[in-house]
């Protein structure tokens, strides 16, 4: 058999100021930085910019999971209360079925640290052979995110198709129930 492609890994930074240059994107380099230090390489990390919205978060999903094959979409930005925080509902057009245990244990990670964490939206879905989580666009709020759902992250990815990912155990120890016999 040749051997599989490695991973890809999509970070996907929503922000109107960021993606208008008025700003430096803080979130999606951390995400990136996280990711660096848990994957056991070979993966391949991509990381791109788009303004606030719905449409825009849609456009971007469908692209980078239909057209460049991501197997996991890391979307930072956008997931709270505020007239241009979109994300939720840009995912919600693109996904075939949420994963509702990820924004439940963000939340409650989050929520141990700051109070104004019951305003995320954040989640989980499943489009096709890929997995899109959405994080808050706060630099430390996505290390706590990410800490808190990742290890399930890896096992997900083979349920859905998607490319194997294995992690660093020293930094984040990735669960894959045992397989039973028939
Ligand atoms: N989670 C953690 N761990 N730390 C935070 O500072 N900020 C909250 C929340 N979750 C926060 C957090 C706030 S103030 C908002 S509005 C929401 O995330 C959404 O953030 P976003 O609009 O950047 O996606």
């Amino acid at each position: 058999m040749p051997p599989e492609a490695p991973a890809h890994i999509a970070v996907l930074t929503v922000s109107d100021r960021a993606a208008r240059g008025e700003y430096a994107d803080r979130g999606g380099p951390a995400a990136e930085a996280w990711l660096r230090r848990t994957l056991i390489p070979p993966v391949t990390i991509t990381r791109e910019i788009i303004p606030d919205g719905a449409k825009s978060v849609s456009d971007a999903l469908r692209r980078l999971a239909d057209k460049t094959g991501a197997d996991l979409i890391l979307v930072t930005g956008g997931t709270g209360p505020a007239p241009r925080d979109r994300t939720p509902e840009g995912v919600a057009a693109v996904i075939d079925f949420d994963l509702p245990g990820f924004g439940e244990a963000m939340r409650a990670a989050s929520l141990a640290e700051v109070p104004t964490a019951i305003l995320s939206r954040q989640g989980a879905g499943v489009r096709g052979r890929t997995l899109i989580v959405t994080l808050p666009g706060n630099p430390g709020a996505i290390a706590t995110c990410l800490n808190a759902v990742f290890a399930a992250i890896p096992y997900c990815l083979d349920l859905i198709g998607a490319a194997r990912v294995e992690t660093d155990p020293a930094v984040c120890a990735a669960f894959r129930p045992p397989r039973t016999q028939a």
